[in-house]
């Protein structure tokens, strides 16, 4: 398997997040609740997915690891999106930082070895 499996999970976990928040907007709580319901299960795949492509690298360069802890850090600000919505809290801050860590995973896995590296 090669990095495919590694971008569904993240992709699909980025757009479900889109319709929980779109649900939400709507006013319909039950949909939302279960889209982010389904989100979480997405993030024991993109770790477990990522954790599979770790175990086919050589040799595990800072890179690597800056990319899993990103990588991780922005499952959490997904996490932190989506129960502060649900708590009617602003997210107007935290969305800034998960753009912000959100492109810089993407530029450091497109920079890494394994499937594409255009960024390399
Ligand atoms: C939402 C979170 C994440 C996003 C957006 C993301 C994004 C990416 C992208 C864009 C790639 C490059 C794919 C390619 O070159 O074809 C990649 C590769 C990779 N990711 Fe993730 N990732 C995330 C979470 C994780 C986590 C949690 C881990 C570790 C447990 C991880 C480990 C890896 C590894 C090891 C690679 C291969 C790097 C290489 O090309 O050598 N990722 N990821």
């Amino acid at each position: 398997m090669g990095t495919d499996f590694h971008i569904t999970t993240w992709a699909l976990a980025i757009i479900l997040m889109i319709v929980a928040i779109v649900l939400l907007k709507k006013g319909n709580n039950k949909g939302f609740k279960i889209t982010h319901m389904i989100v979480r299960v997405l993030y024991i795949l993109i770790i477990l997915s990522g954790g599979l492509l770790i175990s086919k690298e050589g040799t595990l360069t800072g890179e690597i690891y800056g990319k899993m802890i990103l990588g991780i850090i922005v499952i959490g600000l997904i996490e932190m999106i989506l129960v502060r919505l649900g708590k009617g809290k602003g997210i107007t801050a935290m969305t800034v930082i998960f753009i912000i860590a959100f492109l810089a995973v993407l530029a450091l896995g497109f920079r890494l070895p394994l499937g594409i590296n255009f960024l390399a």
